[in-house]
């Protein structure tokens, strides 16, 4: 047996899996050990300093692959924002096949990767925002549910009901279930529910080829679903990060703070304090992305052998549903 869904069609993979375009993780090791193993590897644009970093990266990534990967290209407000057109040159330029784009006001990039006919994923945690980028032109969907790392949204509606939403709104587009899956049995109850497939995040930084230091993969392989803080849902920016002392402290300003006045929060909250938590170790040294899916990830198994567990689990699955179906023939009496 073998996978045979709307999306490893579309993008010519074996294992309907994609690797979460992951800040600060998502490089051209981790992207290309997915894409070898059968899934979709995603290298992360905004990781890059620059785009002809990016350029690099990409040929780096090509160099240890010949199977098909991505780029994430995520959209966030920012005083100083990066440099998204020359991203898009240079994604456009080394003929990068698939684009995840996600964030805010996605339209004017999502028109200019589609006329030079790459095939986008967007990302969207409301059926609201998944069929306004359909209306763009979109792909395919990646329904990130409110279990999610990251940012999980304003709506705060679960895998479970986002994604039959999701089967019941977006007629045949085809969309990826995202958020709490880690295994070959989430992966079945993503395609039982209308899903081509699963995104997986917090899986994938714990595993070998995740370019993280060992400290925050023990501790995610030590915490469970309940080690998890939403953070900065006063400023509409609401995201999931591990629980830890800078993730209490960014509740007790946000909590308690007379003025909006986001800059208070700031130091706590830095992205570059997060970057370092990654590189070096020190888990409570900032804040960083880890979903409730913790609670199911017990190991550090290298990328091949986490996927070909999930296929093996997910086909076996399949297989003992169907005799479970086989049970209720007319003739069986209850
Ligand atoms: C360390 C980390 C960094 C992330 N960075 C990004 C990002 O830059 N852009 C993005 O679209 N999603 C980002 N995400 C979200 C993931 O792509 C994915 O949607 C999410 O992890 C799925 O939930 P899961 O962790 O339960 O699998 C990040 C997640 C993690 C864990």
């Amino acid at each position: 047996m073998s996978f045979d869904t709307a999306l490893t069609r579309l993008l010519g993979i074996k294992i309907p899996v994609v690797q979460g375009g992951l800040q600060w993780v998502a490089y051209a090791e981790l992207a290309a050990a997915v894409s070898n193993a059968g899934g979709l590897g995603i290298i992360n644009a905004l990781t890059q300093p620059d785009p002809e970093s990016l350029r690099q990266e990409i040929r780096k990534t090509r160099s240890l692959t010949k199977f098909p990967f991505g780029v994430n290209l995520t959209l966030l407000p920012a005083l100083n924002p990066p440099d998204y057109p020359g991203f898009i040159k240079v994604i456009i330029e080394e003929n990068i096949r698939i684009v995840e784009t996600a964030g805010n006001s996605p339209g004017p990039v999502i028109k200019r990767l589609k006329e030079a006919g790459i095939i986008v994923i967007h990302k969207a945690t409301t059926i609201r925002h998944a069929k306004a980028a359909i209306r763009l032109g979109v792909d395919v969907l990646s329904i990130d549910g409110f279990e999610c790392a990251g940012h999980v949204g304003e709506s705060d509606i679960a895998s479970l009901i986002l994604n039959s939403r999701a089967r019941q709104e977006l007629g045949n587009v085809p969309f990826i279930a995202s958020g709490g899956f880690a295994d070959g049995y989430g992966l079945v109850s993503a395609l039982s529910l209308g899903a081509a497939g699963i995104n997986m995040g917090t899986r994938f930084m714990c595993t070998v080829e995740a370019p993280i230091h060992p400290n925050v993969k023990q501790a995610i392989v030590d915490a469970d679903e309940h080690q998890t803080t939403l953070i900065l849902r006063r400023w509409k920016n609401t995201s999931r990060m591990y629980s830890n002392s800078q993730t209490k402290k960014a509740i007790e300003i946000e909590t308690q703070s007379v003025s909006d006045d986001f800059a208070q929060v700031a130091p706590v909250v830095s992205g570059a304090k997060g970057r370092e938590v990654l590189l070096k170790g020190d888990i409570e040294h900032g804040v960083w992305y880890a979903g409730q899916v913790m609670g199911l990830i017990h190991d550090v198994p290298t990328v091949a052998d986490l996927l070909q567990r999930i296929e093996k689990e997910a086909l076996g699955t399949i297989q003992k549903l169907s005799k479970v179906a086989a049970h209720i023939t007319p003739q069986s009496k209850l």
